[in-house]
């Protein structure tokens, strides 16, 4: 039997048994199907839309499109601004829905019988460090500033005895989330409109929708009970969700949107590249003198994503000068945006990749150069930490990983055909929390908790029924917990890595209310308590080790080891948790070795859109991973002691996993992912 804390699924029966209703699937009543038309230019505008021929073909119920702009309220992101323009600002833009009894009928009408012109104007979709356009964001996601700088950095660099000077480079990568994203819109008569969507939050999703569509908030309910994954790209509406809506109104039936895998590549946000330099100094004895780390990356002409890429090196290490930047070029491009620790995974590859540098520089064994610039505060604020076991992390693993063993040289191990080696790299992930409310109801014998949260894969509503179980001091199997609605007490994201935190919070206060007043009804609002804040710097930590064998013939990488130790407060289940870890550090693999997303300058469309030419990793890329964790007592966090840790896994991997490949080829690759033209 499971104990509590290795708590199984509570609804991973109805998962393998195929009970569990996704967005897609749930039978409603007259249900239509709408398929998004897609722009085939990157800039210009729409000249002639002539649905006459789509709407002649059987059992098509009508076209949408800018021809006849549907009416809609108040649209903050211009992505949801559908059919409101003739003007074109990426490849790929939903044009126009066609509406038809089936799927089939709905995209055969779309791809042969709808006619739309355009004026294609010249485009620009290559990012490039010396874009003359290149701009300075105030703020990066979601309200860091920009720029930050103590000390002197150039003073720093100038007296260090060693320095690294190096531009590393990520690519463009989308979110695969197994479940492609999907919404059903259903007008009831009284004007009000349920939304089956599959989202990161359903609050958000509804007050967003319902903003949108010029109706009030409670006009509109989001379900969304079962999530196949959604890594960021769910966490805010996508342009189908308000593109069903519309389609329902226009065909006067619920209509029923899924997106292709290949339309989720333009349509449902993605990381943006990044060209990143970073300069480090260090004394004689590997004391950092200075750190400087900035970003380029890239935008839409319809609104700014920064980024916020160099934040994690605001709180690594211990250095007297520190400056960090961003820098953005508004692109025809489709808007980035969150994708699996925004910021932190494609920062810590540069700032992790180029202390590997330095410590080779230095003659400084990586794991020490580390320890030695361990920061008795968080180095940009001062703030104390509310903990900090990232040393503890690395010695856990060094000793875990056989580290003591390892001869620094690069490129001197060869078994057979196979050049080996071995990379470590730091992991970071802030501790965040959101308000959010909850009620707990004593109902038939047991208890019932309601909170609008969201399981998208992670096991929130197995770890809720732990937390509420133990606030209420009773068994799990005698409570029932309800996410996934909008009609449900308003709660925070499943983003930031914050979930647990935020309503678990909630769940705590509802039970102990719950406790305090009889046992009926407990109801708890998080707002005060979150707004307090802390005087605390909150973050978890960690630290992955990586053993790579490089094919000298061929170049192919081959990951046999990966190991990540973290310490991220309280574990609240550790079965859970240990997925999370290793799911995030298995993506930190295909980014490391395969993912891309090539943009092809003269469309300007994304190259390949399908998961046969974007390469995740599969069973057979990874070998023995593995993820423990330090027990790690904070009391300055929330009432379960947890930090986040859906995102910290795929932190610092790639960075690990490139600087193996140095020590085992002495090839030091900056661009990823390391595929074999670049070691050969
Ligand atoms: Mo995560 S990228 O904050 O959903």
């Amino acid at each position: 039997m499971s104990t509590i804390g290795g708590m199984r699924r509570v609804e991973g029966r109805e998962k393998v048994t195929g009970r569990a209703t996704y967005a897609f699937e749930y039978a409603v009543e007259g249900a239509a199907y709408g398929h998004p038309v897609q722009a085939p230019i990157a800039r210009g505008r729409i000249t002639t839309i002539d649905a006459e021929a789509a709407l002649a073909v059987p059992g098509v119920l009508a076209v949408v499109s800018s021809a006849d702009p549907p009416p809609l309220g108040s649209v903050e992101d211009p992505e949801l601004a559908v059919f409101q323009s003739p003007q074109v600002a990426y490849h790929g833009q939903v044009v126009a829905v066609v509406v038809a009894e089936t799927a089939e009928i709905a995209r055969e009408a779309a791809e042969t019988a709808l006619r739309i012109e355009y004026q294609a104007e010249p485009h620009d979709v290559v990012l490039r460090p010396d874009h003359p356009r290149l701009y300075a964001p105030e703020r990066v996601n979601p309200a860091f500033p920009g720029r930050t700088e103590k000390g002197d950095v150039e003073a720093g660099l100038a007296d260090a005895a060693y320095t690294v000077d190096q531009t590393y480079t990520t690519p463009a990568l989308h979110n695969n989330p197994m479940e492609p994203h999907a919404a059903i819109a259903a007008w009831e008569p009284d004007g009000s409109l349920t939304v089956y969507d599959s989202t990161q939050g359903a609050t958000a999703h509804r007050d967003t929708i319902a903003a949108v569509l010029g109706l009030r908030q409670d006009q509109v309910r989001v379900i969304s009970r079962h999530v196949g994954g959604g890594f960021g790209s769910k966490g805010t509406p996508r342009p189908h969700v308000i593109v069903a809506a519309v389609a329902a109104r226009a065909a006067g039936r619920p209509v029923k949107v899924a997106l292709t895998r290949q339309q989720m590549y333009d349509m449902t946000g993605y990381r943006t590249p990044t060209i990143q330099r970073v300069r480090l100094g260090a004394d004689e004895d590997g004391r950092l003198t200075a750190i400087d780390h900035d970003a380029v990356e890239q935008s839409s002409t319809l609104k700014e994503f920064a980024e916020q890429t160099t934040t994690p090196t605001r709180v690594m290490y211990a250095a007297p000068a520190l400056r960090t930047t961003h820098h953005l070029v508004r692109l025809d491009v489709p808007t980035p945006s969150w994708m699996r620790a925004p910021g932190e995974c494609p920062g810590m590859f540069a700032l992790e990749s180029a202390m590997d540098e330095l410590a080779e520089a230095a003659g400084i064994d990586p794991v020490e150069l580390r320890v030695l610039n361990e920061p008795a505060a968080e180095p940009e604020s001062g703030r104390p930490f509310s903990s900090r076991n990232l040393v503890a992390c690395l010695r856990e693993g060094a000793r875990r990983f056989g580290w003591d063993r390892r001869d620094p040289r690069p490129g001197v191990r060869r078994e057979g055909r196979w050049l080996v080696g071995t990379g470590v790299a730091c992991s970071t992930y802030p501790a965040y929390r959101r308000p959010s409310s909850a009620t707990a109801v004593a109902e038939d014998g047991g208890y019932v908790v309601r909170v609008a949260a969201a399981d998208i894969g992670t096991g929130a509503r197995t770890v809720l029924t732990q937390i509420a179980a133990e606030a209420l001091n009773t068994s799990p199997d005698r409570v029932r917990v309800e996410i996934g609605d909008s009609d449900l007490p308003r709660a925070s994201l499943a983003g930031g890595s914050m979930g647990t935190a935020s309503w678990g919070t909630a769940v705590v206060r509802a039970c102990e209310a719950l406790l305090k007043n009889g046992g009926q009804e407990g109801r708890a609002d998080t707002s005060e308590e979150v707004a307090a804040g802390s005087a605390f710097a909150r973050h978890a930590f960690g630290a992955q080790f990586a053993e790579v064998r490089v094919d000298a013939d061929t170049g192919e990488v081959r990951v046999p080891r990966l190991l990540g130790v973290f310490a991220a407060g309280r574990i609240v289940n550790p079965v859970l948790a240990r997925s999370q870890f290793i799911g995030g550090m298995t993506m930190g693999l295909g980014m490391a070795l395969m993912e891309e997303s090539f943009v092809d300058p003269r469309f300007g469309d994304f190259l390949n859109h399908d998961l046969a030419q974007y390469h995740v990793a599969a069973c057979a890329d990874v070998q023995d991973v593995e993820a423990v964790w330090i027990d790690e007592e904070d009391p300055y966090l929330n009432p379960m002691g947890s930090k986040g840790i859906g995102e910290i896994g795929i932190v610092g991997t790639a960075a690990a996993i490139a600087n193996a490949v140095y020590h085992a080829t002495g090839r030091r690759v900056r661009d990823l992912p390391i595929t074999p033209a670049r070691l050969l």
